[in-house]
């Protein structure tokens, strides 16, 4: 196992530096280990990770999931070593790597007909969003009690609510403006009734339905088959975009994502870090007529 270059200082201390410096101590309040206040990772391996203060732990957080691989998978790695030899960071045209990409993503994916790279899961969600209101003309987006799509205002409620929370918006943060908040509408996940119900009353004004298939943030709830048919047609009837967030479902359940699995082929599908085993990469695909949209 490779170890990073903390020579002697030990975890409490490079801990209480980073608590200096950046806020918590950690990248993202997500990373915090409650009664683990001086976590100092200094080396990574398959399943495993070691501790600036020596120890060695089973990695079953893996990064909520990503490292589909394992940590420094020997191919991926060498693949990304050859990739930074080679090519600095490109502000024109395309790169062959970008090709075969997109050509597999479109291959595996059924409902990737052309595809864009991100560099996280939560601008693929963000754009998937705007391209539907672009596409539309409309304003209203619905997301799913317990589905988490990202950082960003419109889908930044309604994740892991208290019960009391349930059933009215619950933003995740404070500082986002309201009227982004009422333009999304929060219903509860497997209730096809609650969907046929908004398209009756909000139809015409909806630009997107977005899902996670699976809301595994909130530990993996199976979606009845009759509540995505439903998405699918209601969407179909009242003219707005399905929206699949396969960050976390897309090459688990199957390469395919669970698009693959149900047989239901939304418009866009989002994806993340797991296309890369963990490394910053996401991407929005789906028809044709959409994501060139991107172009115009
Ligand atoms: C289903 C889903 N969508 C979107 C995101 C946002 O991805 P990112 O953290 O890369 O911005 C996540 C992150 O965990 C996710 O689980």
């Amino acid at each position: 196992m490779s170890s990073g270059p903390v020579g002697n200082e030990s975890g409490a201390r490079l801990a209480e530096r980073a608590r200096q410096v950046v806020p918590g101590g950690v990248n993202s309040g997500q990373r915090s280990v409650p009664g683990l206040t001086d976590l100092v990772v200094t080396g990574t391996d398959g399943a495993r990770f070691r501790t600036a203060d020596g120890r060695e732990y089973t990695d079953f957080h893996s990064a909520f999931g990503p490292p589909l691989l394992g940590h420094n998978d020997p191919d991926v790695a060498a693949a990304t070593a050859e990739a930074g030899a080679t090519l600095g960071h490109m502000g024109v045209g395309v790169t062959e790597g970008e090709v075969l990409l997109a050509e597999q993503l479109t291959e595996l994916i059924p409902s990737i007909e052309k595809v864009l790279l991100t560099s996280t899961g939560s601008e693929a969600t963000f754009h998937a969003l705007r391209v539907s209101r672009a596409a539309t003309g409309r304003r209203l987006v619905v997301k799913f009690q317990g589905c988490y799509h990202g950082w960003h205002d419109s889908v930044s409620l309604n994740v892991i609510s208290a019960p009391e929370k349930v059933g009215g918006h619950d933003p995740i943060s404070t500082g986002i403006l309201p009227e982004v908040l009422e333009a999304t509408l929060v219903l509860p996940f497997n209730d096809s009734e609650a969907v046929r119900r908004a398209f009756a009353e909000h139809g015409s004004d909806i630009a997107a339905v977005i899902v996670e298939p699976v809301p595994h943030n909130v530990g993996a709830l199976l979606p009845y088959q009759e509540f995505l048919t439903t998405l699918r047609e209601e969407t179909t009837k009242a003219g707005s975009v399905l929206i699949f967030d396969e960050v976390i479902t897309g090459f688990r359940h199957a390469l395919g994502g669970w698009q693959q699995i149900s047989g239901v082929t939304p418009d866009l599908t989002t994806l993340g870090k797991a296309i890369a085993n963990g490394a910053p990469v996401g991407a929005i695909g789906g028809r044709a007529e959409l994501m060139d949209l991107f172009s115009t």
